[in-house]
Formats: structure tokens, C-alpha cells, sequence
């Protein structure tokens, strides 16, 4: 099984390689997060964003899977279906679900709200779909599964799931879900019984046994991890390549290829540290050229410098064995381009991604010429080359894709250059 994830805070364009690389694949498998992701595909002129469902959907044939690491809003899943079968996607005996998935309740989204707002000035910045809420259910071992849809005991579990936030809310001071919420979820668990739920272990074994070729499709990204990320400014999720095997039920020795999706810049969305932020025209000009507002949230992405320490960590803790570098494009026609190389923590060179990148750390940055212009179409300029080879060489796994436009027509296999 080979794992595609984000290797900085999300947003990298997991979803447009994933649809570029699914027809290497039979099974495209979503291991964590839940619709707080929003993948973006662009082909043929028109723009999808999937939240849930896995980005190997528009690939005929391929199986999409989505794993017990997820959390699924029944909703927000159904809206999802709809709207693919509206452009003619049938998603029928080719969407699975795992039966472990755990469920996202109207009520969870009333608890991150109220958490949200609690937090105050330290809130995290969550996209409010419940996530934090639903995973802390699961671990707290008060979850309700897709599983559990097909037990005759459900309402009165719910009901009582329900009653338990009901009392939290109300120690927040916070209203619970609309009678027009939870009559909505109700209605729509009734349809989620109509896709398939699998054991995604076994399935995914057995998948995997007959030879056929699985990818795991990360949300999120690196950063955001719950253990390595920007604690507490994270999502509640195993972001990394160890949450693919947690979130599938694949082990360890069955991993081959790990691909990293970093963005020739970065973004974050949300509070929290970003050693690398431009507070300038320079991260203006950026996000207008990106295009950098998110697609779930529509809320306009922090934009920075390539920060190569915070890169270079997510090597490490994935195993990362190569990178596609997205949205270079976006840096055409800049003269001038600054990369992080390494930090100053309280005034100590690094080339590590502290503990804590909140405080006293200075990024230091290498300045190196920009191109004028890069397209798929065209040769790749030796400025962009130049930036590539500098980012190769300084985390030590090659760059073999490169995306020069949102199009899934314009991306680059690069041959894989030797760094030994
Ligand atoms: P939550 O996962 O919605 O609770 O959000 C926690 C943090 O992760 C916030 O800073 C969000 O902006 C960020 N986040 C969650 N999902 C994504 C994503 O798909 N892309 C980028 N940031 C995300």
C-alpha cells in the first residue's frame, strides 16, 4: 500500500495528485479526518471539492474507501454523493465505508462551536464540523460507528449521546443542535444504510493479497498532526503515515511508497505559529495568485516562505520517499525568493523543527532567484530547477511530480534524480 499525505498544514493539493495518480491504483482508501478536508479537483474546466469522500471518485473503476479513521457527518457524506451523481459520478458498489467510522452528531458541532468560543483569543480556528468533538467521543469510548446504524438499539444510544452533550452545552452556556438538525441526521443515517459498510482491515488485506494496488489518501497535513503538529493548534487527528495504518487497519510492513505534498510556499489556515508568515504585499500577491482561501471555510489562508526545517521533519516522522511539489506557478514572475533554511531559537542555529515554534525562533533564509514564467506546457526554467534541486538536496527525497496549475493535465513526472 503506498500513502499520499500533506507534509506542511494542509491545503497542499493532496486531492488534484490523487486524482492524477489513481489510475495506478484499484482502491483509493481516506484514513483520517472527516469533512473538515476539502480537496480540489480541477479537470475539464470544472471544479469539484470533496470533503469525505476520497479523490479516486472521478477514476472509473476504482473503489473508494473510506476508512474507520474517518469521522463521517451523514449529511455532509449524502450532500457529497448527491452532488458527484449530479455530474454523472455513479458511486454505486464503488463508495464503501468502514464499519468503525465513527459519526459526527448535529451536537458535536454544537461542542466545537462552544469550545471555540470558550477558547477565546486561544481558539484553534476550527472549521466547526464537529471533528474535535467526535474524536474525542471515540477515544472517550462514547462514539457512536457506522456499524452501530444496523443494531436496533440506535435511537436510544443516540438519544443518549445527545443527552450527555446536551449537559456539556449547557455548562458552557452554549444552545444544543435544532430540532431541523437532528431530524436531518436522522433522516440522513437511514440513507448512509444504503452504501456499503466493510471490516476496511479485512477488506483491504484480502485487496491486497489478490494483488491489487491500494492508496492511502492523507487530510490535512503534517503540522496539523495531534501528536507532531503545532500542539495545541492542530487538528484531532493522526495526520502522519502511522495514522494510515491506525486508520485502515494496515500494518506497518505493508507501507511501500510514502509521497509528500508540500505547496513552493506555505499556507496555514487557523491560528497558530508559522515561523515563515509574510505579513507583507509579497504574502498579499501570494494569496491573491494562489488563490488561497479555503475550500471549506472560504476563510483567506496565512501565506509564507518554503520553510525547509518544518519540510525536513515531515520526511522524518512519514518516511517520506518522494515529494510533489504543488502551485510553483504561483511564484512565477518574482524576481527574488526567500526559503527557510534553518531557525535562530533564542539566538542557537537549528536545523530542527523545535518543540516549540511559538517563541524566540527567527527563521533564516537563503534568497534565490525566481522564473518568469512556468507551465506544464513548456520546458521547466533552470530557476525552478535551481529551487527544486535546493529542496532535494536539503531534505533528501526527490521532488518527482510537479504541479504548474490546478488542471490535472498540468502536472510533471519528473525522472527521479539520484541524490545518493
Ligand atoms: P478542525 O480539524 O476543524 O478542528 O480544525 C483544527 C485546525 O486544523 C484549524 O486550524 C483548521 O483550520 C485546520 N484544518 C482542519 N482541516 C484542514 C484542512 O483540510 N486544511 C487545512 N487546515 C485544516
Amino acid at each position: 500500500m503506498d500513502v499520499l499525505l500533506g507534509a506542511q498544514w494542509g491545503d497542499e493539493g493532496k486531492g488534484k495528485v490523487v486524482d492524477v495518480v489513481a489510475p495506478d491504483y484499484e482502491v483509493i482508501a481516506r484514513f483520517q479526518g472527516g469533512p473538515n478536508a476539502g480537496h480540489t479537483l480541477l479537470f475539464e474546466g470544472t471544479k469539484h471539492v470533496l470533503h469525505t469522500i476520497p479523490s479516486g471518485v472521478f477514476r472509473e473503476g476504482t473503489i473508494n474507501l473510506v476508512g474507520n479513521g474517518v469521522v463521517v457527518d451523514p449529511v455532509i457524506f449524502l450532500k457529497e454523493v448527491r452532488s458527484l451523481e449530479a455530474v454523472g459520478v455513479d458511486l454505486r458498489g464503488t463508495l464503501l465505508l468502514s464499519r468503525r467510522a465513527h459519526l459526527i452528531l448535529p451536537t458535536h458541532r454544537a461542542l466545537d462551536a462552544a469550545s471555540e468560543a470558550e477558547k477565546g483569543k486561544m481558539k484553534i480556528g476550527s472549521t466547526l464540523k464537529g471533528i474535535g468533538p467526535t474524536y474525542m467521543d471515540k477515544t472517550g469510548r462514547n462514539g457512536l460507528r457506522v456499524g452501530d446504524l444496523f443494531q436496533a438499539d440506535l435511537k436510544e444510544r443516540y438519544s443518549a449521546l445527545v443527552r450527555k452533550h446536551e449537559r456539556l452545552l449547557s455548562l458552557y452556556e452554549h444552545s444544543g443542535a435544532s430540532a431541523e438538525a437532528e431530524a436531518e441526521w436522522l433522516d440522513a443515517v437511514e440513507q448512509l444504510k444504503a452504501f456499503q459498510a466493510v471490516d476496511c482491515e479485512h477488506y483491504l488485506d484480502q485487496a491486497l493479497r489478490s494483488g491489487k494496488r491500494v492508496l492511502a489518501e492523507g487530510a490535512q497535513g503534517t503540522l496539523l498532526d495531534i501528536d507532531f503538529g503545532t500542539y495545541p493548534y492542530v487538528t484531532s487527528s493522526s495526520t502522519i503515515c502511522a495514522g494510515a495504518c491506525t486508520g485502515l487497519g494496515i500494518a506497518p510492513n505493508r507501507i511501500g511508497k510514502v509521497t509528500g505534498i508540500f505547496k513552493a510556499y506555505c499556507t496555514r489556515v487557523g491560528s497558530g505559529p508559522f515561523p515563515t508568515e509574510l505579513h507583507d504585499e509579497t504574502g498579499e500577491r501570494i494569496r491573491q495568485a494562489g488563490h488561497e482561501f479555503g475550500s471549506t471555510t472560504g476563510r483567506p489562508r496565512r501565506c509564507g516562505w518554503l520553510d525547509l526545517p518544518a519540510l525536513r521533519y515531515a520526511v522524518m516522522v512519514n518516511g517520506i520517499t518522494e515529494l510533489a511539489m504543488m502551485k510553483a506557478d504561483v511564484l512565477n514572475g518574482m524576481d527574488t525568493l526567500k526559503v527557510c533554511t534553518h531557525y535562530l531559537v533564542n539566538g542557537e542555529r537549528t536545523e530542527r523543527m523545535p518543540y516549540d515554534v511559538s517563541v524566540g525562533i527567527e527563521p533564516v533564509y537563503q534568497e534565490i532567484p525566481g522564473w518568469k514564467a512556468a507551465n506544464a506546457a513548456g520546458d521547466i526554467p533552470d530557476a525552478l530547477n535551481r529551487y527544486i534541486a535546493l529542496v532535494e538536496e536539503a531534505v533528501g527525497v526527490p521532488v518527482t511530480i510537479l504541479s504548474l496549475g490546478p488542471d490535472r493535465a498540468e502536472t510533471i513526472m519528473r525522472k527521479v534524480p539520484d541524490l545518493a
